[in-house]
């Protein structure tokens, strides 16, 4: 296994010809040290799973096996697009869970955020140990470990955590981006020809609009995050801000309030847009929006997400704001 320290003469991964020169290495050394065995990999769609689906795919081929595990709390599109990309274009086998019932039954009625997050964490490894349990003669377990990850924590991070598998689940650890910053890991995707909305995605946290439906979990709820989620960065590319913007999202809180609809009176959930920028995510900083953008955003949630009556702007920084809700 590589060493965790990055060699002080390591150069920093910046364009194509770097991209490829990395990539030529790691296939070669993927190969060495995988030789004929498999390898598993839970394939989140995040930028670092897939760059190291991508990268497996290419160095192993059909002895790699991507696990993709739909919780129910993923962005619209997102399952459909790791299929489209990972299965379809390029060939891999992929598992795909769809466990949105499991997740959502054992979130019901649970309205304490860490509970909230447990769950999904706990419920994450139980699905991933029963489909690596299906397979047999899996050698090594791929990870999209990044460098800041070996700075800042263990060394595995929240939303790949896979740590937890048991006794007799414990494989050999592949992890060809450790070294790698993540503007690094980007380069390496694009060089990959990943599309760019995976490549270029903000960041997503590991219980995904588990935290911005707050409190209880409902379906409904859960569909006006998504829906207006998707309103939000559609508006944000098609008016520049996509690149720009460090994090965006909506969430809807469990409250509701009185609005009239068609004539009549109604009962409905609130969207809250939330836009920061951050070097760090330690602080955080409001995106000044153009108030034309938000009123035609506004208008755009009101009329296409079922079950809202009210949208507002957070002008919360961090602190004392966090960036999430929950
Ligand atoms: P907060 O809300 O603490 O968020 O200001 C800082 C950054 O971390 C992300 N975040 C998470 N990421 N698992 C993750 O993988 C989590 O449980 C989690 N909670 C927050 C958040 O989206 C922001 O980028």
């Amino acid at each position: 296994m590589t060493s965790n320290v990055r060699p002080a003469d390591m150069a920093r991964i910046t364009t194509v010809e770097l991209a490829n020169a990395f990539i030529d290495q790691q296939i070669k050394e993927l190969r060495s040290q995988i030789g004929d065995k498999k390898v598993l990999l839970a394939l989140s769609g995040g930028v670092d799973s897939s760059v190291v689906a991508a990268l497996l795919i290419k160095a192993v081929g059909k002895q790699l096996t991507c696990v993709h595990v739909n919780h129910g709390l993923l962005r619209k599109g997102e399952p459909e697009q790791v299929i489209e990309v990972f299965r379809n274009q390029m060939n891999a086998n992929l598992v795909y869970v769809d466990a949105v019932d499991r997740f959502l039954d054992k979130l019901a009625g649970v309205t304490e955020p860490e509970e909230k997050r447990k769950i999904i964490g706990a419920e994450f490894i139980r699905v991933f140990e029963e489909e690596a349990r299906k397979l047999d003669g899996i050698k090594f377990l791929a990870q999209g470990t990044i460098y800041p990850d070996i700075l800042e924590s263990d060394g595995v991070k929240a939303h790949h955590n896979v740590g937890g598998l048991p006794e007799d689940l414990q494989f050999e650890l592949v992890e060809p981006v450790k070294l790698l910053f993540k503007d690094e890991v980007r380069v390496v995707g694009k060089a990959l020809g990943l599309p760019d909305n995976m490549v270029y995605r903000q960041p997503f946290p590991g219980p995904g609009l588990g935290v911005r439906c707050t409190g209880a979990i409902t379906r409904e709820r859960l569909e006006a995050v998504r829906e207006s989620d998707a309103i939000l960065r559609e508006e944000f590319a098609k008016n520049g801000l996509a690149g720009k913007v460090w994090q965006y999202f909506t969430i809807v809180p469990d409250y509701r309030s009185t609005g009239i609809r068609d004539g009549k009176r109604c009962w409905d959930w609130p969207v809250v847009i939330r836009a920061v920028n951050t070097k760090d995510a330690m602080t955080a900083t409001v995106e000044d929006i153009p108030f034309s953008l938000l009123q035609h955003i506004t208008d755009r949630i009101l009329h296409e997400v079922k079950g809202v009556n009210r949208v507002l702007y957070d002008m919360t920084p961090k602190p004392v704001g966090t960036i999430e809700w929950e």
